[in-house]
């Protein structure tokens, strides 16, 4: 695909690489295969599934799963050097399509750890992005921390790598220190400047240090990126990585303003998010966009009225889409009377007005004492209405 293809834009998962660099989430060979396997099922692009030189396990696991893959792109990780590169391809080159994402920090503070000048960075670069081609014929390539490189050395890079065969640029905002606008400009300037960008499709890699991942991302979309890397529930360093679920929905939701397709099946986002929180033992956190426990619950009167006259009052997406069963109406001191009514019938229970009544004013002074009630409490209200009564 290249840029001219503008209504498709790829998810690269990173879960397995970015997202288990978060300290405390390694996961076990086995856990990495599931997992891989559910993205591969949910329709991802471009799984990438590990970096194969940093321990044994690692490229057991990128092989593993590079074998196994039934659609996706295996992706591994590689710094830029012929070592890492070798033994990525070594675990890659059983995918029936591998891939090699090979990289190097561009910007000053980045240039200054291996203490290389620009010109000697150039040169690694044209020789270990070439390395990769020869042994691949899809390359990714990102200049880290690249929104922090001066924008006529990144240009410079970008056309260095295009010209040894990348075939996917890669604009990492590495520390999440990019803003929306920034993010979109940064892609159109050099889709616009750089000397072959048309022939490579232009990727977007954010982190969350500022809580702009998805914004950014789709800015990026904006401005002519066409692949979105992420991770499941935004796991990753720090305060992670873009939110797969995020970005998907909302290119899902608000396609008249962001019309660009996925082919992610976004009923297995609940199910695959709930397997990384516990393989991973990172809980989400209640209140996360699309998956976490109250993104679909409602408790006060008005919304549970609402909601149950009309599901779009309050709700923008439908919790089927991504994999639950049905909203959930949160039983707890706001509640009124019709989801008191509605969570009866649910639970089988039919009442008269009066006793209605009667069981709405015991419930309310029951919430007022506990901070959800459960359907046991409500039918154990029930009898004790119908013994008391
Ligand atoms: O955040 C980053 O810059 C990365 C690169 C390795 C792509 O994860
Ligand atoms: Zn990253």
């Amino acid at each position: 695909m290249t840029q001219t293809d503008k209504d498709r834009v790829l998810i690269f998962d990173t879960t397995l690489r970015d997202g288990e660099q978060s300290p405390g989430a390694t996961m076990t060979h086995a856990e990495k295969l599931e997992i891989a396997e559910l993205l591969d099922e949910m329709g991802v692009d471009i799984i990438e599934a590990g970096f194969p030189v940093a321990s044994e396990g690692d490229f057991r696991a990128v092989k593993e799963i590079a074998e196994r893959a039934k659609q996706a792109v295996i992706c591994g990780l590689a710094r830029a050097n012929p070592t890492d590169i070798d033994r990525c391809w070594e675990a890659v080159r059983h995918a029936e399509r591998p891939r090699i994402h090979t990289f190097i920090g561009t910007s000053p503070l980045h240039r200054a750890i291996p203490n290389l000048d620009k010109e000697q960075m150039a040169e690694r670069i044209e020789h270990t992005v070439s390395h990769a081609r020869n042994l691949c014929d899809n390359v990714q390539w990102s200049p880290m921390d690249a929104t922090r490189t001066e924008w006529d050395y990144l240009c410079r890079v970008v056309e260095i790598a295009i010209k040894a065969g990348a075939t996917t640029i890669n604009i990492p905002d590495t520390v999440g220190y990019t803003a929306p606008v920034e993010s979109a400009d940064l892609i159109r300037r050099l889709i616009a400047t750089v000397p072959g960008a048309d022939e490579v499709v232009f990727a977007t890699h954010c982190h969350n240090d500022l809580g702009m991942a998805t914004a950014n991302s789709l800015a990026a979309v904006e401005g002519g990126a066409r692949q979105i890397e992420c991770t499941i529930n935004g796991l990753g360093e720090r305060a992670g990585n873009t939110a797969l679920e995020e970005v998907v929905m909302a290119l899902r939701t608000r396609g008249d303003i962001l019309p660009y397709d996925t082919r992610i099946d976004t009923r297995k986002i609940m199910h695959i998010s709930r397997r990384v929180a516990t393989v991973s033992g990172f809980p989400v956190q209640y209140n996360k966009a699309i998956v976490g426990k109250n993104a679909f619950a409602h408790e006060s009167g008005i919304h549970q009225d609402g909601m149950l006259k009309n599901a779009e009052t309050f709700e923008i997406m439908r919790p089927e889409d991504v994999g639950l069963s049905a909203t959930s109406l949160v039983m707890g001191k706001h509640s009124g009377r019709a989801a008191l009514r509605s969570k009866l019938s649910e639970l089988g229970v039919e009442v008269g007005d009066n006793q209605l009544k009667d069981l709405f004013v015991r419930f309310k002074e029951l919430a007022d004492r506990k901070k959800e009630v459960y359907d046991e409490d409500i039918l154990a209200l029930v009898t004790a209405t119908t013994t008391d009564g």
